[in-house]
């Protein structure tokens, strides 16, 4: 089994190169099933949820190749499969992105239930009413949710919760549905504006995507072509909460400055310098004292639930008592227990956790227990005193690419073992 050994203490100080964006990726590629001729599909991060969903367009049919370790062209011609093999599946929550793809491509669909990070429950409803208000008929068997889409048409959709993931399989759906779509109460993550974009580049209709209102006039058919996915706004807040954690001073690259501005006006509350350029933020917290804040996650633009484990921890470094109230999931606080193995001192309730910060993290042996819990731990682990061991590598690795040869190229001291 991998290991991630980390010596704490060492203020990160240089540039990190941002990757393509995770959850924009696991979109735009079974995307690329509702498109005839080939899709070269560029900035691709070098992830195993990537891996996952190229598995699962694969054994539907589709071509995949990759020319280098960031593009990834697809041609999905013979693609005559619409049954998700169950196995792959079950490594990813994005497996149900193949729901509105398959619908569209193929009228039908049989996709069992997602799996991917455990906090609480994470229905489907609001995806399977979309299918269902565009004129889809869905039954669920214990393997499968099975939708059959033969009267697939335009309608309108209003989600009782917003949510990327609904929002993102309604657009699927009603690209090549006939007729006009309508879709309220619609999330505004940029990863559901870049679907958009991919979608429109190769000829849909849909307008008003990162808006609440989502308009989708039907075509008959998509045309292949290349695009670029946007840059990774999670991976990015994951490095800058590392930088300013350590007290480093590290240039952030490759980023969209406009996807970071609730991350970084709570990092400006608690004193960290943020300068923003054009394409890169500069993250300096190694002058100054910083000060404990009260953060709540939401949907975008809210501050990121993504990027709460990592906030946390930064919390823990500051001296004073910090409030994080989790507003999306109900249950994303569970890794903290595994932290108080390096000393953290935090007080859960519910959805709220009361961190008391300043004193020092110390190493220790903890488990990744999720992808963005597995990046928290690795920021404790950058600032605690002495080696922490991480286990479980195969969560941080479904979203994070090359994470050990990033820090390296920091400063840190990091190294990745195989016991
Ligand atoms: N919800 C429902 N019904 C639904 C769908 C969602 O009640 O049908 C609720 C959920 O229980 C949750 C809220 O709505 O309370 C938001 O869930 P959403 O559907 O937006 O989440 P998701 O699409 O399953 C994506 C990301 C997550 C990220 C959330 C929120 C992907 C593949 N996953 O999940 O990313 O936390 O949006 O921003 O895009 C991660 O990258 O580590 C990750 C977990």
């Amino acid at each position: 089994m991998d290991k991630i050994l980390i010596k704490g203490g060492i203020p990160l100080k240089g540039e990190v190169h941002i990757s393509g964006a995770k959850n924009a990726a696991v979109a735009i590629i079974p995307a690329a099933l509702l498109v005839e001729g080939k899709c070269t599909i560029e900035n691709v991060p070098d992830i195993s949820d990537v891996d996952s969903i190229l598995a699962m367009i694969r054994s539907l049919g589709a071509r995949v190749e990759k020319p280098d370790i960031n593009t990834v062209v697809i041609d999905a011609e013979n693609v005559s499969g619409c049954t998700a093999q169950p196995e792959l599946a079950a490594k990813m929550r994005a497996s149900y992105y193949l729901m509105g793809a398959l619908i569209g491509r193929m009228g039908e669909a049989h996709v069992p239930p997602p799996g991917g990070c455990n906090f609480g429950t994470r229905p489907i409803d609001q995806h399977l009413k979309s299918f269902e208000c565009l004129g889809c008929m869905i039954d669920t068997d214990d393997t499968f949710v099975n939708i059959n889409a033969d009267d697939l048409s335009g309608g309108n959709v209003y989600f009782d919760v917003v949510s990327v993931g609904a929002t993102i399989n309604a657009i699927l759906a009603a690209t090549l549905a006939p007729g006009k779509t309508i879709l309220e109460n619609c999330a505004k993550e940029p990863h559901v504006v870049d679907l958009a974009n991919f979608l429109n580049s190769m000829g849909a209709n849909i307008k008003g995507a990162g808006t609440d209102i989502i308009k989708i006039v039907g075509v008959s058919s998509l045309r292949g072509g290349t695009y670029s996915i946007i840059p990774d706004q999670i991976e990015a807040g994951t490095y800058m909460a590392a930088a300013a954690a350590t007290r480093g001073d590290v240039i952030i690259k490759n980023i969209i400055p406009k996807h970071l501005e609730s991350i970084t006006a709570k990092f400006e509350e608690m004193g960290v310098t943020i300068e923003e350029y054009d394409e890169a933020v500069r993250v300096k917290a190694d002058d100054k004292p910083l000060k404990s804040i009260r953060v709540k996650t939401l949907p975008y633009p809210g501050f990121p639930t993504d990027l709460q484990p990592p906030m946390v921890v930064l919390l823990a470094t500051v001296s004073g008592t910090s409030v994080v109230t989790e507003g999306v999931w109900d249950s994303r606080f569970q890794y903290i227990s595994e932290l108080e193995k390096m000393d953290i001192n935090v007080d859960v309730k519910g959805t709220v956790a009361t961190i008391k910060g300043g004193t020092p993290l110390k190493g220790a042996s903890v488990s990744a227990t999720d992808l963005r819990a597995g990046a928290s731990m690795v920021i404790a682990a950058l600032c605690a005193e002495g080696t922490t061991e991480i286990d479980c590598l195969r969560h941080i690795d479904r979203g994070y690419e090359h994470i050990v040869d990033k820090l390296i190229a920091i400063g840190a001291q990091v190294e990745r073992i195989n016991d």
